[in-house]
């Protein structure tokens, strides 16, 4: 990291293959009998993408601008599952020309569309469990609240319409939510699909999604989950993100002096343009000094966008810096390059990848030309 910290300008993010693959181990050992989808949501650079598609993972993607990039990355349409609420009838056009992927439905009116302009698709329909599922409320897609997903009692209408459009239903999806670390939530989906199934089963499929946190061990749910789908006579499939590639991930930020209010601050060059979950889900992302300090004291870190939200963590115990000094915020493998902005016209950031030997280069720091390149 320190020849890392020489070489490039920060703030950037710096990611470790080797976690990627432990990651990828710990939930293929998990559940050995299903196959993943890689929600890429979490973390779409291509260079990423590649080495999953070598360990034979597959891409759950959710806009025509992921499926572009599942494809560009050598991925094959039935390789690659499309889901998200809203499928225009453009999207469905251009998929039908760029080759269609496997597609998740998520509404009669996203049914009644891909029978019409994509006949013989190959469809699962997401479910709405109607659970009180434990995460931020941003996150929690299994609530009857939320607005995914085919209320159990309505999956027969959506059903029966996608059978008289000729699709090919493979079978349901439950995407309960995301950084859950409740089993209890996960088994109580688990009883939603199993009466689901055997109400209008058998299903070639059964998808149960992604949402694990990263203090959740897929080994105590993977039991659970593999009778399931053995019970139904169902292929398995998931759709982790980021439980693969969170803890792979670090931003590193400069910082650049301190200032004393009613709190302590470190002034850093990452803000929520580089990491924008502190702000949107109060999301706590562990923080390490990259130098070295006598005197602890309690700092909250302060990002450089003129808004009194650009937190990127409070309360945290650190040595006091020199100007320059270098910091890793932890766990920014996920939801962190992905949910980057040019907020402010900040470029987006470096990203870089530690293979064992080198830092690789996946993505450039944005050029200023690349930056206005678009405009009139
Ligand atoms: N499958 C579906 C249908 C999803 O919507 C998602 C995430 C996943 C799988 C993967 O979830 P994961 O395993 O990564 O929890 N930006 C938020 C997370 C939003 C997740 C949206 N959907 C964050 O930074 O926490």
């Amino acid at each position: 990291m320190q020849e890392a910290l020489h070489h490039f300008e920060t703030p950037f993010y710096a990611y470790d293959l080797q976690t990627l693959r432990s990651r990828l181990t710990q939930m293929q050992q998990a559940f050995p009998s299903a196959e993943i989808f890689y929600a890429m949501k979490a973390n779409p650079r291509l260079g990423i993408l590649r080495r999953l598609l070598e360990w034979d993972v597959f891409l759950e993607a959710v806009s025509l601008g992921e499926v572009h990039r599942a494809y560009r990355a050598g991925f094959k349409k039935t390789e690659v599952l499309l889901n998200g609420p809203v499928k225009t009838p453009a999207i469905l056009q251009e998929l039908a020309e760029i080759g269609v992927p496997i597609l998740g439905l998520d509404s009669l009116a996203d049914t009644q569309r891909v029978s019409q302009l994509l006949p013989g698709s190959r469809v699962l329909l997401r479910v709405n469990p109607d659970l009180p599922i434990a995460t931020h409320d941003h996150l929690a897609t299994g609530r009857g609240e939320s607005k995914f997903g085919i209320m159990p009692d309505d999956v027969e209408k959506v059903l029966a319409a996608a059978r008289r459009g000729n699709l090919e239903v493979l079978g349901l999806h439950v995407h309960l939510g995301s950084a859950l670390s409740h089993l209890e939530d996960y088994h109580a989906g688990y009883a939603v699909m199993e009466q689901l199934y055997r109400q209008h089963g058998p299903f070639q499929v059964l998808n149960l999604g992604g949402g694990f946190g990263l203090d959740l061990d897929p080994a105590s749910l993977a039991p659970s989950a593999i009778a399931l789908a053995e019970r139904l006579g169902a292929e398995l499939w998931l759709e982790p993100g980021r439980y693969l590639v969170a803890e792979a991930g670090v931003l590193v930020s400069k910082i650049w002096g301190t200032k004393h209010t009613r709190r302590n601050f470190m002034l850093l060059d990452a803000g929520m343009m580089t990491l924008l979950r502190p702000m949107l889900y109060a999301a706590e992302h562990p923080v390490i000094p990259l130098y070295k300090g006598k005197k602890m004291q309690v700092w909250d870190l302060a990002g450089p966008v003129c808004e009194s939200g650009d937190i990127l963590a409070r309360d945290v115990q650190l040595p006091t810096p020199k100007e320059g000094d270098a910091l890793a915020i932890l766990q920014a493998g996920a939801y962190g390059s992905s949910m980057s902005s040019n907020y402010l016209d900040y470029p987006r950031p470096l990203e870089i990848l530690w293979n064992g030997l080198e830092w690789e280069v996946l993505r450039r720091k944005q050029s200023w030309e690349a930056l206005f390149a678009d405009e009139i």
